[in-house]
């Protein structure tokens, strides 16, 4: 009985809240009666905002008319988890407006209304509905409604859905509202599958998929901002004046203790598509002329995501903070060769297809590890004066508005509009004009050129939105056709970018300028294309004996760098990577490999180590030959057999040596031995194009057997030819650079400090085939990857 106390009773006295409502009160104020279900009701996030935000609700609507119920769910069973919960609640705080009194007597109010629930099994669920329902009839009540908040993880999603769709919907006339956290699926297809699973148990209108941003102050002050200054931005808020739009999430924490969600997600995944999205569109979206019609503000969003430019990998720069990798490896329990490409920095530009923003990029750029924690937009605009006395005008500053989310210099969410664009107007009386200032400078001005607004009371953002979905408002929401909009956006950039190496940082300030990025056109680049040396304090271990990959640019390319044993576990590493996906996709996996001393080390170690390499459907090509039996040491195919084909299982069929001999003589050029492996490589491999060529470069940069000064036509057609050596044996059959370039993957393998003085010669060289072959390799559609050990790196 004592569960449901009615919130107007409260304000009468305090000797009244115990069990001292009667019947008659409740029928004269009751608006219904309001349950509130947070499935995950002990886990963190819960703890850290949801609780505190539906007791702002609470508070905020104590005296309103509605009733109330909370429950907080969870798996374990209720003797555990009920102290839990009320430890939790027990710390929620009041906000500033109450007195001590009231507040603590709303609190024990609240505490009152609160229950835990075992929901684990469809039986706790039918149990639940079945206390609800009783509940309402117990009392007399009329249900208004009951809220769902789904905090768990997104695999959980569907079956809860289907849970509360069949135990748990209100009593006819009240309404169903469930919330959803991201992440909502991790691409469009996962996105739609979720979507398509939700759908069979709730009904749109009936679902609130949150994101926290959109009820951060200063993002939902975007639009009414824009609506409130037209007649100053109305002219402005276009390519013509406006240079840029950059929105930034820096972060200085790292993914320890949540890697395994991490992994699988990526700083793209994790607030580029989102949080940094949404906040895209509130300030390029066309206003809409009723800034709280729903459907007008989620119809102007969606247009902007059918405006948007397809991206590609040219257009982001990404990034992995060093010790990433050694914490993958030790929370997912996976060995020292496991590499991770997941990026933990990404800087992207984007351009909107309107004529209002044409050529005018946004960027969008978020990181872990980095020297700050700051979110913020900032609208940077063109300025064409040109200023003789620089520092004496504040026409020659930078112009520019910054909606700054929080943290950051700044202690305070605020709008600045910089003193030489306008002085906005102010129409709120939520927000309020700040004029005393801390001496401090935000984007390259001090705060005294600007002027500065910020809300009169500072919220939390779930607290904001909980009042929202309370209150029914959907537009600070994410509608399902959005979402998937906005997957659609992304997905062909994650996918594109899914086998990029991110550059390592160091972290925190130790970053440099190692991540500052350039926009050249459409494209991004990192501005400082220097190889970057980075130590690994960090990863644990010391000296040679820790693990220390370094990835750069060479000549260009993709580079990685590493003591030679760890060079030749992350080659090894990638082969297996580039086998699987191979094999996932085609079915086959096309592999063409190089003689010489540098790949004996990784033929060892991929027979000796890689165990679930995809052999059965592997082919094994030869990249060049010489002119000897096979069976002679001096063949590259001998060596390959004695060091890796012996030690694999592998079918014969799959193992193609070059036919360097036939009718019992070697390579004579009538035999069409040439013509013959070239024939081989068209009808077994796809489009000729092989998944991975391995090569090694020569001390006068031969590689394969291209050597220099050789009359072999580079723009050639042919895949197959005879070449010449200047050594012994002169004669040999090599994979020409056209067979070389149409390959998906081209490393070369580069080891000794014998290689010194060539990788530094190399990198200095243009592209000139006739006197360096190895710079004839230009992958046309695919990658080259340089695998340099420090050896020969740094001599
Ligand atoms: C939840 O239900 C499943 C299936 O009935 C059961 O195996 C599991 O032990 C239950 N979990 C808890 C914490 O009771
Ligand atoms: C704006 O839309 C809201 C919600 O649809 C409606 O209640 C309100 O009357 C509208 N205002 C105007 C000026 O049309
Ligand atoms: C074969 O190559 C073509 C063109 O390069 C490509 O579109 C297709 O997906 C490939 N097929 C397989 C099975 O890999």
């Amino acid at each position: 009985m004592w569960k449901v106390v009615w919130a107007a009773l409260l304000l009468l006295a305090t000797v009244c809240v115990q069990r001292g409502y009667t019947k008659e009160a409740k029928g004269a104020q009751s608006l219904g009666h309001v349950s509130v279900v947070i499935v995950g009701g002990t886990g963190d996030l819960a703890k850290k905002y949801l609780w505190q935000g539906f007791f702002h609700l609470y508070t905020n609507q104590v005296s309103s008319g509605y009733s109330f119920s909370f429950y907080g769910g969870g798996l374990s069973p209720n003797d555990k988890a009920t102290p839990i919960l009320f430890e939790v609640l027990k710390g929620v705080v009041c906000p500033r407006e109450l007195s001590v009194e009231r507040c603590a007597l709303v609190k024990e109010q609240f505490l009152r209304l609160a229950e835990y629930r075992q929901l684990n099994t469809s039986e706790d669920y039918q149990a639940l509905g079945k206390h609800l329902t009783e509940q309402l009839r117990q009392e007399g009540l009329v249900e208004a409604g009951r809220l769902f908040y789904l905090s768990v993880p997104a695999f959980a999603y569907a079956d809860i859905a289907e849970k509360i769709n069949n135990n748990c919907r209100p009593t006819d006339g009240a309404w169903l509202r469930v919330v959803l956290e991201k992440p909502f699926g991790h691409d469009l297809s996962s996105a739609q599958l979720l979507s398509t699973q939700l759908g069979a148990s709730l009904k749109d209108n009936e679902m609130y998929r949150i994101d926290h941003y959109l009820g951060k102050q200063v993002v939902s002050k975007i639009l009414p901002f824009r609506r409130e200054n037209s007649k100053h931005l109305d002219l402005i808020w276009n390519k013509h004046h406006i240079e840029r739009v950059e929105i930034v999430l820096k972060e200085t924490l790292d993914a320890k203790g949540r890697i395994s969600f991490y992994e699988q997600y990526g700083v793209i995944r994790d607030v580029i598509q989102n949080h940094l999205t949404e906040v895209m569109t509130l300030l390029t979206m066309e206003l809409p002329s009723n800034l709280s019609n729903t459907k007008e503000v989620l119809k102007n969003k969606l247009k902007i995501f059918s405006a948007l430019q397809r991206l590609d990998r040219n257009c982001a720069a990404i990034g992995q903070y060093q010790a990433y990798n050694a914490e993958v490896q030790e929370e997912l329990s996976k060995t020292r060769e496991h590499f991770s490409l997941t990026p933990t920095f990404a800087g992207i530009m984007v351009h909107i297809d309107l004529a209002q923003y044409e050529g005018m990029p946004v960027i969008l750029t978020s990181g872990k590890m980095l020297d700050e924690r700051v979110g913020y937009a900032r609208i940077l605009f063109k300025n064409d004066i040109f200023c003789i006395q620089s520092h004496s005008s504040v026409h020659c500053k930078p112009k520019q508005i910054v909606f700054s989310f929080g943290h950051g210099t700044l202690q305070y969410p605020a709008i600045l509009v910089s003193k030489n664009l306008f002085k906005p107007d102010l129409m709120d009386t939520e927000w309020k004009e700040v004029t005393e200032h801390k001496d401090v400078s935000v984007l390259g001005l001090p705060i005294s050129d600007y002027y500065v607004l910020t809300p009169t009371v500072e919220r939390e953002s779930y607290a904001e939105l909980i009042l929202h979905i309370f209150q029914g408002r959907k537009d600070s929401f994410i509608s399902a056709e959005n979402l998937l909009a906005s997957w659609s956006f992304w997905t062909p950039l994650l996918q594109s970018l899914a086998d990029t190496f991110p550059r390592l940082y160091p972290g925190g300030a130790d970053n440099g300028n190692m991540l500052d990025f350039k926009l050249l056109g459409r494209k991004v680049t990192f501005a400082n294309e220097a190889l970057v040396m980075v130590t690994q304090d960090h990863m644990g271990g010391s000296g040679r004996e820790s693990f220390q990959v370094m990835q750069g640019k060479y000549r260009s390319a993709d580079m990685v760098s590493a003591w030679p044993e760890e060079l030749i576990v992350r080659l090894a590493g990638d082969l297996q990577v580039a086998a699987e996906n191979a094999v996932r996709e085609g079915g086959r996996f096309h592999l063409a490999l190089s003689g010489g001393s540098s790949p004996l080390a990784l033929f060892q170690r991929l027979a000796r180590h890689h165990y679930s390499f995809p052999w059965r459907d592997t082919h094994v090509w030869m990249v060049d030959e010489r002119c000897v039996p096979l069976t002679e040491l001096d063949s590259n195919f001998r060596t390959l057999h004695d060091h890796l084909l012996q030690h694999v299982k592998m079918s014969y069929f799959n193992i193609h040596p070059m036919p360097v001999q036939m009718n019992q003589r070697l390579c004579v050029e009538e035999d069409s031995g040439a013509l013959l492996y070239e024939s081989d490589i068209t009808q077994l491999v796809n489009a000729s194009s092989f998944h991975f060529v391995l090569l090694g470069v020569g001390y006068d940069g031969h590689t394969a057997s291209l050597f220099p000064g050789s009359k072999l036509d580079a723009s050639g057609n042919s895949l197959v030819a005879f070449t010449e050596s200047p050594a012994k044996p002169h004669q040999r059959m090599s994979l020409t650079l056209k067979a070389i370039n149409q390959a998906q993957k081209v490393g070369v393998l580069v080891m000794g400090k014998s290689k010194h003085e060539l990788v530094t010669q190399l990198s200095r060289v243009k592209d000139n085939p006739k006197h360096w072959p190895i710079t004839g390799i230009r992958p046309t559609s695919g990658r080259l990857v340089w695998y340099i050990d420090y050896d020969a790196l740094l001599g």
